[in-house]
């Protein structure tokens, strides 16, 4: 069985499909803190806490698993600068737990969700997995933290990880099961399908002077439903024998805060006001990844590589949900 712990937010819960379609067990561990109970439509639910050790091991003392993905973390960049304490102690200290459980029950693959944000502002465009890690906030921080334990625990205690360290996921279940829903939302498509729907009155561009062509920031899209197939050919590599590895995951396109508003515009119908806005602190002006390695070692193929598809599968999950 495998645990995926976090399995009732946006990432973890496209996964938990995922691995069901592809007949593994799961066992859903959350909080709930910011995850939604009715995301968990696939497998066991246990509700718990990673800050309690107690209720972690009673997990691994009821169900027969082989292997764990990791996605409960707080994701806010800026709150994490407000506030680092809740960052670290979340996103770090708790991840220590699990690992410790894991230890006890000689329970040693592991999936770890990681970011982007772990590289910092860029100096150079593709990002790849060589690029110098020099994050800039305390998420980004926390998460190569993460990182840095796993590679010591691979070397000392034998533990076998994959980090995938995500540009921005985006989009939502093509069968619109589940989709992107955060509170507070600070993401950009679905602010933007807000202000499609009316929800919002409108998308605040943050930032029209940066030094790309139309001005405003460029990030690379990667549909949560590939990043979803990522984590299962990472679980599969793990299963086969695999070597700890890390690798980036996205689609080495990049799109301007304009370009999707624009494509959003086309793909619901709707006017969408947009107002310019001063720059959003922490935002670097282009984050743009090359996944060649995980193309190469894992045989990853995006399906949904077209913004397009990305904003189409958005927008069906965001009118269900309004109905
Ligand atoms: N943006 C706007 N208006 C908004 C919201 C966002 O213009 O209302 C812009 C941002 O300034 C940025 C782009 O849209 O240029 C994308 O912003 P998101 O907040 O959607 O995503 P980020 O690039 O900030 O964040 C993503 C992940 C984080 C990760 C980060 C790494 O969601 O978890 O990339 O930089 F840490």
């Amino acid at each position: 069985m495998i645990l995926i712990v976090g399995g009732a937010g946006y990432i973890g819960a496209h996964i938990n499909k995922q691995l069901n379609l592809n007949g593994y067990e799961t066992i859903v561990f959350d909080n709930l803190s910011y995850g939604h109970e009715d995301f968990i439509k696939w497998g066991t639910f246990e509700r718990g806490d990673l800050g309690d050790v107690e209720d972690i091991r009673k997990i691994f003392e009821k169900y027969p698993i082989t292997a764990v993905m990791h996605f409960a973390a707080f994701t806010f960049v800026g709150e994490s600068v407000e506030d680092p304490q809740r960052y670290y102690k979340n996103n770090v200290c708790n991840t220590l737990n699990l690992l410790q459980v894991m230890l006890e029950f000689d329970v040693k693959k592991l999936v770890f969700s990681s970011t982007c944000a772990t590289y910092g502002d860029p100096v150079e465009i593709p990002i790849t997995e060589q690029h110098p890690q020099n994050p800039i906030s305390p998420y980004g921080r926390g998460k190569l933290m993460v990182e840095n334990v796993l590679s010591d625990y691979s070397r000392a205690y034998n533990l076998h990880y994959v980090s995938l360290r995500y540009f921005n996921a985006a989009g939502a279940d093509p069968d619109a099961d589940i989709g992107e829903l955060h509170n507070p939302e600070t993401h950009l498509i679905p602010l933007i399908l807000d202000a499609a729907s009316g929800c919002r009155d409108n998308i605040k561009i943050f930032g029209t002077d940066y030094n790309t062509p139309d001005g405003t920031c460029i990030r690379d899209y990667v549909h949560v439903t590939d990043l979803a197939h990522a984590h299962l050919k990472a679980l599969q590599y793990l299963e086969d024998g695999g070597k700890s590895d890390y690798f980036n995951l996205g689609n080495g396109n990049g799109f301007s805060v304009n370009e999707v508003i624009e494509k959003s515009r086309k793909i619901t119908g709707n006017d969408i006001k947009a107002i310019e806005e001063d720059r959003r602190p922490g935002d670097p002006p282009i984050l743009v990844g090359s996944s060649d390695k995980i193309r190469k070692i894992l045989g990853w193929e995006p399906k949904y590589d077209d913004l397009s598809l990305i904003i189409e599968t958005a927008w069906k999950w965001h009118q269900k949900r309004e109905k």
